[in-house]
């Protein structure tokens, strides 16, 4: 199982070279009226505030949980707005009823859900919503670039490494199935968006050494891959977005 505390120890790093989430996610978050104005959001496993900062900018009075105590202190310095609690999503303390929409933006994997959608459930008012959404960086339906074929050359290096427990990534339905166990959470809206970007070997170096599970000289055999293509190349990532409604009575 991959470390939760890998983030903790690049902080910074984290923060410079993880992308930001597409503006759509925002505008749908939008369009479906769970985000604006006054809504009351807790987030939970906020990391440096990628998805903090924006929910601030829309007028959201964000309660942000991290464990980390770098990330936490970088998260207050850069969204000084935000309320930041220390803490996991299993044992932060949490009100009845405090929260109009709850967020975990590349966080969920993380959590045991089994303790944490109950207390979600008790967090959040009457016709609450849970957002779920994560950064997919490769896009299966996407043919195959020469970058990703020498992605897929250096993780097939690896050998053996044995699999995460819970759903894949982009086993969207799986997903769909881990949020609403136990009847806390019912589904309203889920979509997969998908959008493209450019990146230098220098960026894909900082960002393959944030992913928990790629070593160091491996992001860095990932750069030389973007230099022997030319210095720059395309990647074509997945934004899986889930939106569950919460249930006004549990299990059914
Ligand atoms: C991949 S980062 C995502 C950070 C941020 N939400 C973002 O979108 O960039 C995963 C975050 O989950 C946090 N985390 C790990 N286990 C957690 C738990 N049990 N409860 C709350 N947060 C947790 C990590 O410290 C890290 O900040």
């Amino acid at each position: 199982m991959p470390d939760p505390t890998h983030f903790d120890g690049m902080a910074e790093l984290y923060d410079r070279a993880r992308p930001p989430y597409p503006d759509a996610l925002w505008g749908r978050l939008r369009d479906l009226a769970l985000l604006g104005p006054g809504t009351r959001v807790l987030e939970l496993g906020a990391g440096s505030g990628l998805a903090t900062a924006p929910m601030v900018a829309a007028g959201a009075e964000v309660t942000a949980v991290e464990p980390g105590p770098a990330l936490a202190d970088l998260l207050r310095r850069r969204v000084p707005d935000a309320t930041v609690l220390a803490g996991t999503a299993e044992s932060v303390a949490l009100d009845a009823a405090a929260f109009d929409l709850a967020v975990a933006a590349t966080a969920v994997h993380w959590f045991d859900l089994d303790v944490v959608l109950p207390r979600l459930h008790h967090a959040l008012v009457p016709g609450g919503h849970l957002a779920v959404w994560r950064h997919v960086f490769g896009d299966p339906a996407v043919p195959r670039t020469p970058f990703r074929e020498r992605v897929e050359q250096i993780v097939r290096e690896r050998g053996d490494v044995p699999p995460r427990p819970g759903p894949t990534e982009l086993d969207t339905a799986g997903w769909v199935d881990r949020l609403t166990a136990g009847g806390w959470f019912a589904v309203r809206h889920v979509e997969e968006l998908r959008w493209s970007v450019e990146v230098s070997a220098r960026q894909v170096r900082d960002l393959f050494r944030t992913f928990s599970e790629w070593t160091a000289a491996e992001a860095d055999a990932a750069g030389r891959a973007v230099e022997d293509l030319g210095g720059r190349v395309t990647e074509h990532y997945v934004t899986p977005l889930l939106v569950l409604r919460r249930a006004e009575v549990p299990g059914r």
